[in-house]
């Protein structure tokens, strides 16, 4: 028996129910192909600055960094939007990526065809993107220093080395390698030596895959690209800042943000958690959708634990489950059959993914 161990990081707002789904189908599909995971629940954002005042308690990256993979909800809230930024469940989730080395955050859009009416881009436009962001996730502006804030003056610091680079290009090349072999690497280096230092180093690496085709734009032009036309799009190579923004603009294209998953890797840990936030207007509701933390758990399956027949079936399930007219709330349009609940959603793609 194939046995791997997984810390749980349900989160805050709509994260502990969306998480619960994820793991009610791993425990449908580990039934079916085999193996046996255990879980170690750790706290982290909102919910561990209630228990122990601070976001990312000692006690929860121990638990991450021991256990094989760590699977993550949400978190944040307005209730803790007025603490200092040291003080945040944001900085939490900071701390714990960086704790884990993840450095490459891929972020896939899928087009389910079942859902093209969902998005609000015409469907002549969307009909057949398959693209995936590789976002920088532990360097650029979101760790740089000095950073600072005295009131009347503050500044970050956007910084890249060499080898933070190269080391994300080569993951993203790799990943194109598997895909149609076309990287788009985006900066402003027009403007920026970040981006400068940025586009040499990712046209250095490209020369160690000749089969490769590279280009460079500028995020702006990206920005509107990926409206324009998504399918020109196969690999988008960014840093940690452009990614993030560019990853929910993508988001869209799929139609809701409620279904996308995403992985982030290293050189020993992978994270694996859904684009989306805590949603703390809908939280409770049994509203939310679990497409994206299921999907993100099928990403684990195969990216941490190489149970690839695992992964597919789970996204076979979710497409069967899109298929059959079973729509959450946020996806919901006029060819939805029924709309379900949270855990309804979860039930439905852990029976699929048991019949498969
Ligand atoms: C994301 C989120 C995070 C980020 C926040 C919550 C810190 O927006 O994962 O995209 O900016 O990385
Ligand atoms: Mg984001």
């Amino acid at each position: 028996m194939r046995r791997y161990s997984v810390a749980l990081i349900k989160g805050d707002g709509i994260g502990p129910e969306i998480i619960d789904e994820a793991v009610k189908v791993l425990d449908a599909v580990s039934v079916q192909e085999n193996f046996e995971i255990t879980y170690r629940e750790a706290l982290l954002g909102g919910a561990a600055i209630e228990m122990t005042g601070d976001p990312i308690p000692e006690e929860t990256v121990e638990i991450a960094t021991s256990c094989d993979a760590v699977l993550f909800g949400a978190i944040g809230g307005p209730k803790w939007d007025d603490l200092p930024r040291e003080k945040r469940p944001e900085t939490g989730l900071l701390k714990l990526r960086k704790a884990l080395g993840v450095f490459a955050n891929l972020r896939p859009t899928i087009v389910y065809d079942e859902l093209i009416n969902a998005s609000p881009l015409k469907p002549q436009v969307i009909k057949g993107t398959d693209l995936i962001v590789v976002r920088e996730l532990i360097g650029g502006i979101y760790f740089g220093e000095p950073r600072g804030y005295d009131g009347e003056r503050a500044y970050n610091t956007m910084v890249y080395t060499r080898e933070e680079v190269e080391r994300i290009a080569r993951t993203a090349f790799q990943i194109a390698m598997k895909r149609r072999k076309r990287v788009t690497s985006v900066d402003k280096a027009n403007v920026l030596e970040v981006s400068q230092l940025w586009r040499e180093r990712v046209t250095a690496v490209a020369q160690e895959y000749p089969e490769v085709h590279l280009d460079h734009l500028y995020i702006d032009n990206a920005a509107m690209q990926l409206i324009r036309d998504p399918k020109q799009f196969d690999v988008v190579l960014t840093g940690n800042i452009f990614g993030d923004i560019l990853s929910d603009e993508a988001s869209m294209i799929s139609g809701s943000i409620g279904l996308l998953p995403s992985a982030s890797l290293g050189e020993k840990h992978g994270l694996y958690e859904p684009i989306h936030g805590s949603a703390p207007d809908i939280a409770g509701q049994g509203i939310a959708n679990p497409i994206a933390a299921i999907a993100s758990a099928a990403m684990m399956l195969r990216y941490q634990f190489g149970e690839e027949g695992g992964a597919e079936r789970i996204e076979r399930a979710i497409r069967r489950v899109l298929k059959e007219g079973y729509r959450t709330r946020d996806i919901a349009s006029f060819d939805a059959k029924e709309v379900v609940t949270t855990s309804e959603m979860g039930s439905l793609i852990a029976q699929y993914a048991s019949e498969l």
